[in-house]
């Protein structure tokens, strides 16, 4: 890549702060500014990494003309209309998941992107995973055959997490598993049914709007004779977290394992029954990233934030996506995911969750998630 450097400011410093000593490494970019509502906070992230320009206002980061990128993890129900803000200030957007949490907020920014000829990158962190490398590299070699079909969970327990995850609706927060079915195959979903199952408690089910514990859904994916399955819960349903993905070709499939900590297994068609599984071990992808931050992948500042307890550290992804970011900024290319494919994975859980509602009911996506 060429010397140029991007002036980054982050936003958000709970999760977010993960992020700030991968660009300070990175050689195209400048970390350049922080910004958190409360102002303690703030300066304690600041003066361990070392950071001046330190933002209590969204607004006033925005009126700074030397920002050229904002990275944004702020809470879900932010992550729209500071997207919308940013490009409109004339700055280039990397927004954590969700992209928004309405088909129309996607839709404003998919238009605001074209009419603002910036970029904008929902920062995926599962297709930036080691596994989901790992896999994707198979497919792509042509190992796994053709792909028959994939399912994908996200069970996590969301008790004593912050409290806007009261109000979130599961599907709200279903990219995790979107993503890496349809990003296998570069596909995009056509349309979805999902069914809702068992309830949450009262309390949750009042904040949330959503009385289902568990929500399941069929993604149709467009050109394509593959149907996948995803489900999620936040509430009420005893299990450990997890974030899978499964894949099942003609020749090898590769299914994630059931507990944190275990090896995937690998199937082998038309084997001895007994050595169709091996347990393998997933390789790190470190060595597609600039050496200046290959050592992030293994690396983790705050070991404790919740994320990282419940998260598995994230496959690796954050200096993969940091790095996907700035690249696409320096070369001038589009970034992946872009605009209308975020708005797509964001979109199939907001329509999942529609259809849940309406008992199953099928639901496409809009034509602007499919260009
Ligand atoms: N694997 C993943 O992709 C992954 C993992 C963890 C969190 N996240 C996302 O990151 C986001 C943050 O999660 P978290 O656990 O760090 O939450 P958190 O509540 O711990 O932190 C939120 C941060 O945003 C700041 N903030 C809130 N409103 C703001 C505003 N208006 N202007 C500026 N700053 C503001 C807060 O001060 C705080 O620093 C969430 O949207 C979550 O979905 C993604």
């Amino acid at each position: 890549m060429s010397e140029k450097k991007i002036n980054v400011a982050l936003v958000g410093l709970g999760f977010g702060a993960e992020f700030i000593p991968i660009y300070q490494a990175h050689p195209n970019a400048n970390m350049y500014a922080i910004c958190q509502r409360s102002e303690e906070h703030l300066n304690k992230i600041g003066n361990t990494f070392n950071i001046e320009k330190r933002y209590t206002s969204y607004d006033e980061l925005l009126a700074d003309p030397d920002v050229d990128a904002v990275h944004i993890n702020t809470p879900i129900p932010d992550h729209a209309p500071q997207s919308i803000k940013a490009l409109k200030a004339g700055k280039h957007v990397a927004c954590t998941v969700p992209m928004a949490t309405t088909v129309e907020e996607c839709e404003q920014i998919v238009n605001t992107v074209k009419e603002t000829g910036l970029k904008y990158m929902m920062m995926e962190t599962v297709v930036y995973s080691r596994e989901f490398l790992f896999i994707k590299e198979m497919y792509d070699k042509g190992e796994l055959g053709k792909i028959q079909y994939m399912q994908a969970s996200h069970p996590q327990d969301m008790e004593g997490w912050p409290e806007y995850w009261e109000r979130m609706i599961p599907m709200h927060y279903a990219t995790h598993v979107v993503s890496p079915v349809l990003g296998m195959v570069n596909g995009r979903a056509e349309y979805v049914s999902c069914f809702g199952s068992g309830t949450v408690n009262d309390d949750i089910a009042e904040k949330s709007g959503n009385k289902f514990a568990v929500e399941t859904c069929h993604i149709k994916i467009k050109d394509s004779d593959i149907a996948a399955h995803i489900w999620r819960f936040l509430f009420d349903t005893a299990r450990q977290y997890r974030e899978s993905v499964d894949v099942y070709g003609t020749k090898k499939s590769f299914e994630w394992p059931l507990i944190e900590g275990e090896n995937p297994v690998l199937h082998t068609a038309k084997k001895p029954e007994p050595e169709i599984p091996e347990r393998v071990e997933v390789p790190d992808y470190a060595h597609l990233l600039p050496p200046e931050i290959q050592k992030f992948t293994r690396a983790i500042h705050d070991a404790d934030h919740l994320s990282f307890l419940q998260g598995a550290g994230h496959g690796g992804s954050h200096p993969h996506l940091v790095n996907a970011f700035l690249k696409s900024l320096v070369i001038d290319s589009e970034p992946w995911p872009n605009a209308p494919l975020s708005a797509n994975w964001t979109s199939v859980g907001i329509l999942a969750h529609e259809s849940a509602v309406a008992g199953g009911e099928l639901k496409k996506l809009p034509e602007f998630t499919l260009e």
